[in-house]
């Protein structure tokens, strides 16, 4: 038995939701450019977990079950103000409510296709309103409750300001939505498909992918990136810092990519809105340090930017925390985890790989007394 160092290269599953071939990213057969140019996030959560895009009836009862499930449970807003709130990360935060979540819900171990269809409308409906909560409460300012009559993007900026949002916030959160919902056999699906294969249920299955998207080297990168860009702080500065850090041989995060050659689909809608959204705040130097940055590790390395490098100076430029950069990516991409978790509950088997041994060889045990 010969390891693949991880897992490279191994196709692990059949999946139906999404596919990356030759560097082109589709949804159930659609093009991700032309989704992020004209879905909405709910026709893409319909899309991802029927196969196909909603007529006008099926996203009106689809909008109509968020808006009707995100209500928290008092008891999750409750145990917000009991955390240690300065070291708190909010992918801790929302890791933890999710888990909590499952314990509210007294079908949570039922597994049948209604039951689990069910938990993934609460789940979707909820995540938005976990993270918006948390921030305020963490604030000392009280959580806003969801709307039933807005758009899922405008009710998460509401819930998260506690103001009516604007056309440019909605549309931009919209589009990032879209974009991030689904990527094939990522780390964070892939943990979910692992967990729920051993026929446990959806919320520890969300749990355990929020587990594995909050690392830096996987959606936890754009909080990274944002950094990255605060600590530079001037364009002048650009070369270098990042000169440093190639001769430190460090990694620059928001680049690279295990799956595409010549570049993530995804990033050019980001830089895009990244351009348009600096100017219109008026710091477009966010914008000019990305590309000069850009420019040095594409350029000299051949390393292209990945969905994590322009959407932070994107969310910056919507005024939102930098810490919670990777919990919006977890409110659009656990629309693909639970599309991949009742997919996998479909066609069920154990994931079960095995590991190539290079520990000692064989071992006499000595009684502790004669241990040196
Ligand atoms: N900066 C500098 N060098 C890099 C970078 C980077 N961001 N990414 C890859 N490289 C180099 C590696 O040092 C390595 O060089 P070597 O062969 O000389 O040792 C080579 O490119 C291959 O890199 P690996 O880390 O082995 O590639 P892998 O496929 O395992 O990792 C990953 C992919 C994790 C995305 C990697 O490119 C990385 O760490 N990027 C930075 C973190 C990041 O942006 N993550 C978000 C990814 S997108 C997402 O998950 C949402």
């Amino acid at each position: 038995m010969t390891a693949t160092r991880g897992l490279e290269g191994v196709v692990a599953t059949t999946s139906s939701i999404s596919s990356i071939i030759d560097d082109v990213l589709t949804y159930a057969g659609y093009n991700i450019d032309d989704l992020a140019d004209h879905a909405s996030f709910e026709e893409v959560v319909y899309l991802l977990w029927h196969g196909k895009l909603p007529n006008q009836s099926e996203l009106d009862e689809l909008t109509k079950q968020l808006a009707e499930n995100a209500t928290l449970p008092q008891g999750v807003l409750d145990h917000f103000t009991t955390y240690p709130i300065d070291s708190v990360h909010p992918m801790g935060a929302l890791r933890t409510a999710v888990s909590l979540l499952g314990l509210y819900d007294e079908e949570a171990d039922v597994m049948d296709d209604a039951s689990n269809y069910r938990k993934a409308i609460s789940l979707q409906a909820k995540l938005p309103t976990i993270v918006a909560a948390f921030s305020r409460i963490r604030k000392g300012l009280e959580p806003v409750a969801p709307r039933t009559d807005l758009s899922f993007s405008a009710n998460f900026v509401y819930m998260l300001t506690g103001q009516e949002p604007d056309a440019i916030a909605i549309e931009a959160l919209n589009k990032a939505l879209v974009l991030h919902a689904d990527h094939e056999l990522n780390a964070s699906t892939f943990t979910a498909r692992v967990c729920v294969a051993t026929l446990s249920d959806v919320y520890s299955g969300v749990t355990s992918a929020i587990g594995a998207l909050k690392g830096p080297l996987h959606g936890g990168a754009n909080e990274q990136v944002m950094k990255m860009l605060s600590e530079i702080g001037e364009v002048s500065n650009v070369e270098a810092y990042i000169t440093e850090k190639f001769n430190n041989k460090d990694k620059i995060m928001g680049f690279g990519h295990r799956v595409y050659q010549n570049g993530d689909p995804r990033a050019k809608h980001l830089k895009k809105m990244s351009k348009e959204l600096t100017t219109l705040t008026g710091e477009p130097k966010w914008y000019e340090m990305s590309v000069k940055i850009e420019e040095m590790v594409t350029g000299q390395k051949g390393i292209p930017a990945n969905v994590d490098f322009y959407s932070a100076s994107m969310y910056h430029s919507l005024g939102i925390d930098h810490d919670l950069f990777t919990p919006i990516f977890a409110v659009s991409r656990v629309s693909g985890w639970l599309a991949h978790i009742l997919e996998q509950y479909q066609n069920n088997r154990i994931i079960r790989p095995r590991a190539e041994y290079t520990g000692p060889g064989k071992q006499t045990f000595v009684p502790i007394d004669q241990r040196a």
